[in-house]
């Protein structure tokens, strides 16, 4: 073994010391109607009853035909769950609801401008909404079962009246978060080789209306440069009949859908029976290299897994009215703002713009007016949200009786105001660790059930079996206090089924790290690596850290180094580029971007402002870098790899561990001079690091 590598084992196994927190009890009034008040159902998803405990799951949803297998695990690690049924989504999370709900809202959407009225979509209004948008998209648009259509859409009620309408027809729906650039859109829609772009001409944003449609013109510019014609861009209005974007429509190319929909009012689509392995949707994620990869989700394992974890963990009733902020163009707006919630056939909630606009009551105005009782969002919220108005909640008369938060760990301090002040101390709170890969939960407490503890998200949820391993294929026992790789022992029905068009991918990047045999049929020896270290106490929760690779979480969005430092790149000056996360007191994480420029080249701001043109050009606003740091060499090893976790130190102020295994190990000081001394110059000298924060600073960049 190399000193290199020795030394990166022992920072991986880093061992992780933090108080331990109180435990906090869910209320007996919220334990009276939890749907999971039986502990009888601990013993249902135990390990012995794998794989079939997940049938009661399936049998939340209605099949046109019954499965025979449960679970097909012959060909690992391509899973098939359900194997024999079929079914349609968009007939279990629409149609099935109008025998006794037909009239209750299914859809309530709240416009960002407070002046404009709140929208309560029935089911049989969703109901016709969906058959006339199917009715567009096969006929007009040409779609047929098994083709994918790209979505970029904002938070609007067309964007799920969109994606059911696909799901009807058996089109893959790949719905790209509409803050992205037309850029990152184009290449999604070259990679899934979509037809079809459906967008939108504008939305409302912190009170300004957007241009949204500019963004389509660049991502069919993108897209055709990789090959992929799109024939039809389908734009619906945010006023229908009035048109909100200054960017020309082309003729023969762009339809509006509101014009278009004319011709297919009230035409029903009957929904076509699919087979329970087959795709309903792509989503795309960053990874460890630069292009995006397409998480494949199935059509019966997933709907039922989403449809199993929201009654249980979110305890939602068909007659509660639950609000989850985040953006359908993520994996939690699909699983929770959607398919999930509808599939239960409840009241979700959609709010089209910025939880603090106009003010930061805003969130709880909504609450009390709407009578929310389940309420859902990310720590990143949270913080914005206590910041700027720590007494907001009081003023408003919202009772929630369970919340969720997702996406990024939550400090102890978050949780506690987010219990005692948003909860008014009566709600439970869900903390709900997964991915966009995993469908659905994968660790968190069952609230009626399982004490919560304020930064650990819980034990592994009904089926879920997680294992922690370090670098050599051990495994880190519980109350060790040693951080190590979270993994997930068994399939589950909601895990992707691959990335989309690259099998070999899909192996590598979740199974081969601890698979011991390719050639074994069984699954236990194909243990799903999620890409983040964790810490399990002793009484089994888990502690997550944050991912191992190079993945950046600002403010719960996953964004990959080589895609931010592909997009330095493209700046002529730059030759090197190297992302790293910075502690952000309210994003979580932010990106810094150190960079190392080409002969000839002064350093100076317009070289810093073109780089963060490239990455908002390239990925987004979301992206755009906390500070770009110009240096004159990167600190690389002996093989030429960029020490990322050595300049993110130096970001952090945190302990650069040791250097002396560099190729250039004297670079190291210049550059935290340079950077530190503008940092204090600034007035932006991070906190101290907390050890959990300096374990992920140490471990980032060391899988490649
Ligand atoms: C992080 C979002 C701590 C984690 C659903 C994971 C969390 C990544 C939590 C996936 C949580 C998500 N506590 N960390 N409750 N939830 N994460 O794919 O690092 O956008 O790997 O899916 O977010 O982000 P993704």
């Amino acid at each position: 073994m190399t000193t290199e590598q020795e030394q990166q084992l022992s920072e991986a196994q880093i061992a992780v010391h933090w108080r331990e927190e109180e435990y906090y009890y869910p209320p007996t009034r919220f334990i009276a109607q939890a749907n999971a008040a039986d502990p009888a159902i601990l013993e249902r998803f135990r390990e012995e009853n794998f794989p079939e405990c997940f049938k009661e799951y399936a049998e939340l949803l209605d099949w046109d035909q019954y499965w025979h297998t449960t679970l097909d695990a012959s060909n690992p690690p391509f899973w098939k769950w359900f194997v024999g049924g079929r079914l349609n989504a968009s007939y279990n999370c629409v149609d099935r609801h109008l025998a006794h709900d037909r009239n209750k809202a299914a859809l309530i959407w709240v416009p960002e401008p407070e002046d404009e009225p709140t929208l309560a979509i029935t089911y049989q209004e969703l109901y016709r909404r969906v058959n006339e948008f199917a009715a567009l998209l096969q006929d007009f648009a040409a779609l047929q079962t098994g083709d994918r259509v790209t979505f970029h859409m904002p938070m609007v009620p067309d964007l799920p009246v969109a994606m059911l309408a696909a799901a009807r027809l058996g089109v893959i729906h790949s719905q790209v978060f509409g803050g992205f650039s037309g850029g990152a859109c184009g290449d999604r829609i070259a990679d899934s080789q979509s037809r079809v772009l459906v967008t939108m001409d504008g939305y409302y944003r912190n009170g300004e209306l957007v241009d949204h449609k500019a963004k389509a013109d660049e991502a069919i510019e993108v897209a055709a440069k990789q090959g992929v014609e799109v024939e039809k861009v389908l734009v619906w209005r945010r006023y229908p009949g009035r048109y909100s974007s200054k960017t020309p429509m082309v003729e023969g190319r762009d339809f509006f859908v509101d014009d278009v929909l004319a011709d297919y009012q009230g035409q029903l689509v009957d929904p076509v029976s699919m087979p329970a392995e087959a795709p309903l949707f792509l989503m795309y994620s960053s990874g460890t290299t630069g292009k995006p990869k397409g998480a494949q989700h199935s059509t019966g394992g997933y709907l039922a897994y989403v449809a199993g974890t929201s009654k249980y963990y979110q305890d939602i009733h068909p007659e509660d009215t639950y609000w989850c902020a985040a953006d359908i163009g993520w994996i939690t707006g699909h699983s929770y703002i959607v398919y999930g919630p509808l599939a239960l056939g409840t009241t979700t909630v959609m709010y089209e713009g910025v939880p603090t606009y106009p003010d930061p009551g805003r969130c709880w105005r909504i609450a009390e007016r709407l009578g929310v009782t389940i309420f859902h969002t990310a720590p990143t919220t949270i913080r914005m949200l206590r910041k700027l108005g720590p007494d907001e909640p009081a003023k408003y008369n919202y009772h929630f009786k369970t919340m969720t938060t997702v996406g990024e760990p939550i400090e102890p301090d978050v949780w506690r105001w987010y219990y005692n002040v948003v909860g008014k101390g009566e709600a439970c709170i869900t903390d709900t660790w997964w991915l966009t890969e995993t469908g659905g939960f994968l660790g968190s407490t069952l609230p009626a059930l399982q004490q919560m503890k304020p930064g650990s998200c819980g034990p592994g949820v009904l089926g879920i079996y997680p294992v922690l391993y370090d670098e050599n294929h051990q495994v880190v026992e519980a109350g060790s206090g040693a951080a190590g790789n979270i993994c997930i022992r068994n399939p589950w029905p909601g895990v992707l089924q691959t990335i989309w068009g690259d099998d070999d991918r899909f192996v590598k990047t979740y199974y081969a790290k601890y698979n011991t045999d390719p050639d074994s049929k069984d699954w236990h020896d194909w243990p799903f690596l999620c890409g983040d270290g964790a810490v399990q106490a002793a009484d089994g929760y888990y502690r997550i850290l944050g991912r191992i690779d190079d993945v950046i979480n600002v403010a719960g969005h996953r964004l990959g180094t080589k895609e931010l430092e592909s997009a330095c790149l493209t700046v002529d000056e730059v030759a090197e580029a190297a992302a790293v996360p910075v502690i952000d007191e309210l994003r979580g994480r932010a990106v810094e971007m150190y960079v190392a420029l080409n002969p000839g080249y002064q350093p100076g701001k317009e070289i810093e402002d073109k780089v963060v043109a490239a990455i908002e050009r390239d990925i987004g606003k979301i992206a755009r870098p906390k500070s770009v740091w110009i240096v004159s060499d990167m600190p690389k090893t002996r093989s030429g790899k960029i020490m990322r976790r050595v300049i993110a130190s130096v970001s952090n102020f945190a302990d650069v561990g040791d250097v002396t295994t560099l190729a250039n190990p004297e670079v190291v000081d210049g550059i935290r001079q340079q950077v530190q001394s503008e940092k204090v110059n600034r007035g932006d000298v991070p906190r101290q690091l907390t050890p959990e924060e300096e374990a992920e600073i140490k471990a980032f960049g060391q899988v490649e």
